[in-house]
């Protein structure tokens, strides 16, 4: 009998890929439930959780981290705009979603369409967001009102709150339902400025929190940890915490840095993200050629140079070229030469038996070897969140259970 159908093939594929760890993203979810919700405090109501999936969900791509943390019991969703947080509700995410770099003029009426909750960080945004909800004839749309407490970035000077409160006694079609600032240092400890920055913040916020009590206004929900602040200052965990890094296994950069030690085992995360490539070519160099361009590699011996199918623009950042390394058959692989925007050359020299096809971890883990992103952000002089959402659209990622 001819076949009318043909059965679906699996397509080959340039070899670059992500794996996204479910079960590592639901155990940070819950380990951090459970963390925040410590069992002597007796709380009525336990504390909630704002997944940040901004960024396309630190790289591991929002739609399917949310719809996965929503599942694990995540409360409530942070994105960085409208666009993020429509692609959120299209994957079926039902929870409430805040906006937080909320709108610019005009795209209110989409927010209000698809039921995202806006962040007002300037008064003059509050008409703008009633008139939407008048227009979709909504009565009590949901906003969270954002506060500047010392980072000077976004939010209402705490010197606002009474001209908050004058404009929002005219909007007939909102309803502050959460008041929240970010901080700008929680992650340091020093006897410094900086390390100070964080209680000053807190004082400032929980001042206007006041003034706004006495102006008759309820709050909401107050929420103000990131994932230091959530880690390593219980003070600051009010109704609702907002992590980001540590969701996806990565503590921030502490400092002092013997912090960290402390911090991680405070709470135990598992990294989510593992980048991965395949050897695509494997040549011998003799000692003295120059690898890749400029020659910015020149073995000092008979090498074995090895060329992975990922580069910049699939998210390897170009400095680690010369300086990084990658994970091959348990062993770590200098990565030589500059990287280049479609390809990466590895030196596998030592690594016994290193063929054409084998898997190189960029960062992650590999069975029982791991290679942190944080490791290789830090030898490069960036954050590990810089790296994740440097992972490109055309690197597929694989969501495991
Ligand atoms: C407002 C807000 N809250 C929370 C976070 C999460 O931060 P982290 O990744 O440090 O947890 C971010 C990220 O930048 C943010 O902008």
């Amino acid at each position: 009998m001819a076949r009318t159908q043909k059965s679906p093939r699996k397509e080959v594929r340039r070899p670059v890929w992500a794996d996204v760890s479910l079960s590592a993203l639901t155990h940070n979810l819950q380990a951090i439930r459970k963390y925040v919700n410590p069992p002597e405090e007796k709380r009525k109501t336990p504390r909630k959780i704002l997944s940040i999936v901004k960024g396309n969900g630190y790289g591991h791509g929002g739609p399917e981290v949310a719809k996965a943390l929503e599942k694990a019991g995540s409360d409530w969703f942070g994105v960085t705009c409208t666009e993020e947080g429509i692609a959120v509700r299209n994957a079926g995410v039902r929870n409430p979603v805040l906006i937080l770099t909320s709108f610019v003029p005009g795209e209110e009426s989409r927010l209000v369409e698809h039921d995202l909750t806006a962040v007002i960080h300037r008064c003059e945004q509050l008409a703008l967001l009633d008139r939407a909800a008048a227009r979709q004839r909504k009565k009590r749309v949901p906003f969270h009102l954002k506060i500047d407490t010392g980072m000077n970035r976004l939010g209402i000077a705490t010197s606002d709150v009474e001209c908050f409160a004058r404009q929002l006694a005219k909007c007939k079609h909102l309803q502050l339902t959460g008041v929240f600032s970010h901080f700008a240092s929680s992650e340091v400890f020093t006897n410094t400025a900086v390390g100070q920055q964080t209680c000053e913040q807190e004082e400032r916020f929980y001042a206007a929190l006041e003034r706004l009590h006495a102006l008759g206004i309820d709050p909401g929900i107050v929420h103000l940890a990131n994932s230091a602040a959530i880690v390593t200052r219980p003070e600051t965990w009010a109704d609702m915490v907002r992590p980001g890094a540590i969701l996806y296994g990565y503590h921030p950069g502490y400092d002092p840095m013997e912090k960290r030690e402390e911090a991680e085992k405070r709470l135990v995360v598992k990294p989510v993200m593992s980048l991965r490539s395949r050897i695509i070519s494997l040549r011998s160099v003799p000692a003295g050629a120059g690898v890749g361009y400029n020659a910015t590699f020149v073995p000092k011996r008979p090498s074995r140079i090895g060329v992975l199918a990922a580069g910049y623009g699939d998210g390897i950042h170009r400095s680690l070229g010369n300086r990084g390394s990658v994970l091959l058959r348990g062993k770590l692989a200098p990565i030589v030469g500059i990287v280049s925007m479609d390809v990466t050359m590895i030196d596998v020299t030592d690594v016994v038996g290193a063929e054409i096809g084998d898997v190189a971890t960029i960062y992650g883990t590999d069975g029982a070897h791991s290679h942190m992103a944080s490791l290789v952000a830090r030898s490069v002089g960036t954050v590990t969140s810089d790296l994740l959402c440097a992972v490109s659209q055309r690197v597929p990622r694989v969501y495991l259970r």
